[in-house]
């Protein structure tokens, strides 16, 4: 949800300034900017993609090595180029980007007219910068008192940087709530919202906390926090490289990260499953399984994609540690006086470990002195450095907006956590416990079968690219993966879809079906196997085009259903893992028959930093 980038230094900072918002636009793509300080400082700022701001600065005076830049996702005010970022403040002392929202920022901005400030845009931030500014003017302080004095008057969530006409040489930098990484090179400085603008450059890296300053020149970084308390800053490696953010020959990000799921799932299990296959460890959590293991009642709290892993997780939790669970959407728990107790266990899923709601909830919950877990796969977020104990997924950085490898990674990770807590409890057998466990292991090489009908389902998805609703349905833990499905069509394609349980259809959803409704149905052989197979002969009746994801070689759905899919026969745990594929490749080609933007679809953030 907006993307910072800054540098201080003694190269020219704009090629620096563009490529890193390029990394970063997956944070939001509706208007970039970006100021050079030289002997002044040149703002050029544009709606659209960083690509538009390019072509329209390129040429211009884009020398300096000091510089600011912002992607931006609009809150205040529409996408234009008068609300695009960096702003200025009225005098020009200051200039400024910044990713977040000022809560308060109507009675601030309704002050500072009284006092005669006037006002370019719709924005937050043109109120903060002119703050920041009519404090450092009334009251003849340095830049960085000015900043701090505002910053502890805002309520709301900021990742900023700043730049002071009077102190060309630094920049100022501050968080809270909304991420700010800092680039450690040789004489020089970057900051970002995450490490990917960075990591050519060095990989030495600093987190900022929340509420920390860092006063940047090129050979000198001060660390403070608002109070002005003085920081130490911890410096640390990342773990990043440059091909996990290249695509590796595949047209998008989102056919790449599809692709390398064998991959990922396999990097979340690696080292926490024994190599004789016969035990699960995962460190991260070993503190708390105590209070895991004996828990009440398990909470989960996440939100888009996220939410759906959790409520796979649900069904398996359930299934194995028999323990209640109840999976939330982070925005309506933290809002809701929800009843916590001491007994409970929090699980919080988010693969940027940013997400503003899941951050809130997890902060309530543990004030109620609940036990907070993370599932979270940006190292060093802020949802980790917030959580009791966690486990990452490890499944590797994902650019794709629509989420499709850390979903499967999330799914891994919560069936990991299932057995290992079903085992603990003395539901599961050794028996039982070692057959989940290796089913778990086959993942990779069947996600690789189901990868090689990737041209088979493609021309599946050319016969339903022109519908404008579709219908997934699925049953036990496959009815999260219908719903996963359907996000990922409507998120990507723009067509109207709904996941539904199975046997709900016929509860409003059967209304819809005539021979123009496509309907996804996650078919295969589990417990409620014949029960789906009545679901789809209630569609058939009504003339709708069935789509099943069924097991190999089933016969009796493969003569009732207009299309199938067959993943390869696996234990009925595991088939949310397998199943949501074909859906994810359908949802990809659909949308690119369709011409849409997979990568950077309308309207959307990877990761959402704003309530
Ligand atoms: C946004 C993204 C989704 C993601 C959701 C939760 O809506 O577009 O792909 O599932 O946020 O994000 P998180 O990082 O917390 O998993």
């Amino acid at each position: 949800m907006c993307g910072i980038v800054a540098y201080v230094g003694k190269k020219p900072a704009y090629p620096i300034l563009i490529k890193g918002l390029q990394r970063l636009e997956y944070r939001g793509y509706d208007s970039a900017g970006v100021a050079l300080i030289n002997s002044g400082t040149h703002t050029y700022k544009k709606m659209g993609k960083v690509k538009d701001l390019d072509d329209f600065a390129k040429d211009q005076k884009v020398t300096g090595n000091i510089g600011i830049g912002h992607t931006r996702w609009a809150t205040h005010g529409e996408p234009n180029d008068s609300n695009a970022h960096p702003h200025t403040s009225m005098n020009g002392k200051f200039t400024l980007v910044h990713n977040g929202i000022i809560e308060n920022y109507a009675h601030i901005k309704k002050e500072l007219i009284n006092r005669g400030y006037k006002f370019q845009s719709e924005t937050d931030t043109e109120v903060l910068v002119n703050f920041i500014e009519s404090i450092y003017m009334e009251q003849k302080v340095d830049a960085e008192i000015a900043v701090r004095a505002a910053l502890s008057k805002v309520i709301g969530a900021y990742g900023l940087v700043i730049s002071c006409e009077d102190e060309k040489e630094k920049l100022i930098a501050a968080r809270k709530g909304s991420p700010l990484v800092i680039g450690v090179g040789e004489h020089e400085y970057f900051l970002a919202s995450d490490a990917s603008p960075i990591i050519e450059y060095t990989d030495q890296v600093i987190y900022l906390n929340d509420e920390d300053v860092a006063i940047l020149t090129q050979d000198d970084l001060v660390l403070k926090n608002i109070q002005n308390d003085k920081q130490k800053p911890k410096i640390q490696k990342i773990e990043l490289s440059i091909d996990e953010i290249d695509k590796n020959g595949y047209e998008h990000y989102m056919l790449k990260e599809i692709h390398e799921q064998p991959t990922s799932i396999g990097d979340t299990f690696r080292g926490r499953i024994s190599i004789d296959k016969t035990k699960i460890f995962l460190g991260g959590i070993i503190d708390v399984m105590p209070k895991l293991t004996q828990a009440k009642r398990i909470i989960i709290v996440a939100c888009g994609t996220s939410w759906h892993a959790g409520t796979v997780g649900e069904y398996l939790f359930e299934e194995y540690a028999r323990i209640p669970v109840e999976v939330e959407y982070a925005s309506e728990f933290r809002y809701r006086n929800p009843i916590i107790n001491q007994d409970d266990v929090v699980i919080a899923i988010s693969q940027s470990g940013e997400t503003a709601d899941t951050l809130a909830a997890i902060k309530m919950a543990k004030e109620k002195g609940a036990t907070i877990i993370g599932i979270c796969n940006v190292v060093g977020s802020s949802i980790p450095r917030e959580t009791h104990a966690g486990v990452y997924t490890h499944a590797g950085i994902e650019i794709g907006v629509a989420s499709t490898k850390a979903f499967t990674s999330q799914v891994t990770v919560l069936t990991m956590m299932a057995f290992m807590i079903g085992r603990k409890r003395g539901n599961l057998y050794d028996d039982l416990y070692k057959k989940l466990i290796h089913e778990l292991t086959l993942v990779p090489e069947k996600l690789e079968i189901i990868l090689k009908s990737e041209n088979y389902i493609k021309g599946i998805a050319e016969m339903y690219k022109d519908a404008t609703n579709a219908l997934y349905l699925g049953r036990g833990c496959l009815f999260p993966v219908a719903l996963e499905g359907a996000l990922k069509l409507k998120e990507i394609s723009y067509i109207h879809a709904e996941g539904y349980p199975a046997a709900e259809m016929k509860h409003g959803p059967i209304a819809l079906i005539d021979e123009n409704m496509p309907v996804f149905v996650i078919a295969t052989k589990d417990k409620s196997y014949e029960k789906i197979v009545s679901n789809i002969q209630e569609v058939k009746a009504r003339s709708g085009r069935v789509i099943a994801i069924v097991t190999e070689g089933d016969e009796t759905i493969k003569n009732m259903a207009d299309h199938v899919i067959e993943v390869p026969d696996s234990h009925e745990s595991i088939a949310p893992l397998l199943t949501v594929v074909p859906l994810q490749i359908i949802s990809y080609h659909i949308a690119v028959m369709r011409g849409c933007n997979v990568d950077q679809p309308r309207n959307l953030a990877k990761s959402v930093t704003v309530e």
